[in-house]
């Protein structure tokens, strides 16, 4: 892939340092806005429509659309809010602290570019707590581009540091965070882009997202399709973590395949492993065998198998650890991270750990896989506020499909058959 065919990670330092404002100049920066700024704002929503771009917090929904849904003209509220999710605090997930951390003009000129699109005259970027070097740097680039001018003239920035659970990047939940109130998520309709923070009408995008922006306006929206192998456009950042041999962080075309990601660029299986299953994209997606490890890793290609990308930040188990103890230690994040606004997540996560430790301890019995299968059921979409208790019910109810074999064992043997194996 060529240096122009790399638009979020182009120019990363591999020392891990910021880009500042200058250097972030000298490379082509802010031209980006003010080519949008030069646009009536529908046409700017037209462009993110056509680049085909879904947005990159895990449901791939169409950015294009959600900004077209923010009321515009008279009629609209004459305060309007922006808010980038940064809360980034899903297990295994680590593709926005990289842009964060390295390349924050970026995303200040992503949001600048939405902002004007949508007509907000205040954004918040919503930090997850534990990252310290994100806020630091991301005040400094703030405070760099209020400096230079490019901020307090129309629109105000602000950078909110996350009191620190997963739930508060549920974005409804977010705004009751960002609003002072106990972070549950609200009842969807009426969505943010209506009736978002404060009342108002509020967009709310991924950082991996919003940092797409500027390369989008500067080349257009052909350009951003082209990127990716497969219908949805552009590239993707990929993580992988888990057993393999240079586990990290690659920007590559949509549609890059799972087996392509371990064996090319993760350097394969850690010392000749075996693959046993992976999560595609955080904690709360599927499990995947390897008869998935072909599938296009975009979000179309995984929809039509019914399952999902996630975050595409893919984490790798082998064969010598215990599929049972990956599980509880999902679950019991969970658990830990309900709000316990909606029964079937706060007391039904609570028996999943419960029963998954027993499993660990020697302690499991065969209805107790059975009534694993039915809280998998019972946390599945529809019976919760948010997607928090579908996201736990996905690797619970494919872990209870693929590794029943496993739970038999630790019956078996009344103790977990890897204890002894160093992980
Ligand atoms: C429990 C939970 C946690 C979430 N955490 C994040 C997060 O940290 N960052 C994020 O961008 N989206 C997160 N989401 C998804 C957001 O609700 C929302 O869909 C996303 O910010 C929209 O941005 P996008 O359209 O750019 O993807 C989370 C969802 C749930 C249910």
């Amino acid at each position: 892939m060529s240096a122009t065919k790399k638009p979020l990670t182009q120019h990363i330092r591999t020392d891990g340092e910021m880009i500042g404002f200058q250097e972030y100049i000298q490379l082509g920066g802010y031209q980006a806005v003010q080519k949008a700024k030069q646009m009536a704002p529908q046409d700017v929503t037209k462009l993110v429509s056509d680049s085909g771009l879904g947005g990159r917090g895990g449901a791939g929904f169409s950015t294009g659309f959600k900004m077209s849904a923010v009321p515009m003209g008279d009629d609209a509220s004459k305060t309007k809010y922006l808010i980038c999710n940064a809360d980034e605090m899903e297990p295994g997930t680590f593709k926005d602290r990289l842009l964060l951390e390295c390349h924050p003009h970026q995303l200040i000129e992503g949001m600048m570019i939405s902002a004007h699109a949508i007509q907000a005259t205040v954004a918040y970027i919503f930090v997850r707590g534990e990252y310290k070097l994100s806020i630091q740097r991301l005040e400094h680039a703030v405070q760099e581009a209020y400096a230079q001018g490019l901020l307090g003239q129309g629109l105000e920035m602000y950078v909110h540091a996350s009191a620190g659970r997963y739930i508060c990047g549920e974005e409804t939940a977010l705004l009751n965070a960002l609003e002072g109130k106990r972070a549950t998520p609200r009842a969807k309709p009426p969505f943010p882009q209506t009736v978002g923070l404060w009342g108002k009408p509020t967009l709310v995008n991924n950082v991996e997202t919003l940092s797409c922006l500027p390369h989008i306006v500067n080349h257009g929206a052909e350009w951003f399709k082209s990127l990716s192998k497969t219908a949805d456009a552009g590239t993707k950042l990929y993580g992988l973590s888990g057993h393999v041999n240079n586990p990290g962080l690659f920007e590559l075309p949509m549609g890059t395949t799972a087996r392509e990601l371990i064996e090319v660029h993760a350097g394969g299986m850690k010392d000749g492993r075996k693959f046993r299953a992976l999560l595609p994209g955080g904690a709360s997606t599927d499990f995947w065998l390897e008869d998935k490890l072909d599938v296009p890793m975009d979000f179309s290609s995984t929809a039509k198998i019914r399952t999902r990308m996630g975050t595409g930040t893919i984490i790798i188990l082998d064969d010598k650890t215990c599929p049972v103890g990956m599980l509880l230690s999902l679950e019991r994040f969970f658990k830990q991270e309900s709000c316990g606004w909606c029964t079937p997540c706060r007391d039904g996560l609570t028996w999943v750990e419960k029963i998954l430790q027993a499993f660990e301890n020697g302690e499991g019995r065969e209805e107790d896989i059975e009534q694993l299968e039915r809280h998998a059921r019972l946390l599945g979409p529809g019976s919760t506020f948010c997607a928090l208790a579908p996201g736990a019910a996905s690797p619970l109810g494919t872990g209870m499909k693929y590794f029943k074999e496993e739970f038999l064992k630790h019956i078996d043997e009344k103790r977990c058959p890897y204890a002894n194996h160093l992980h």
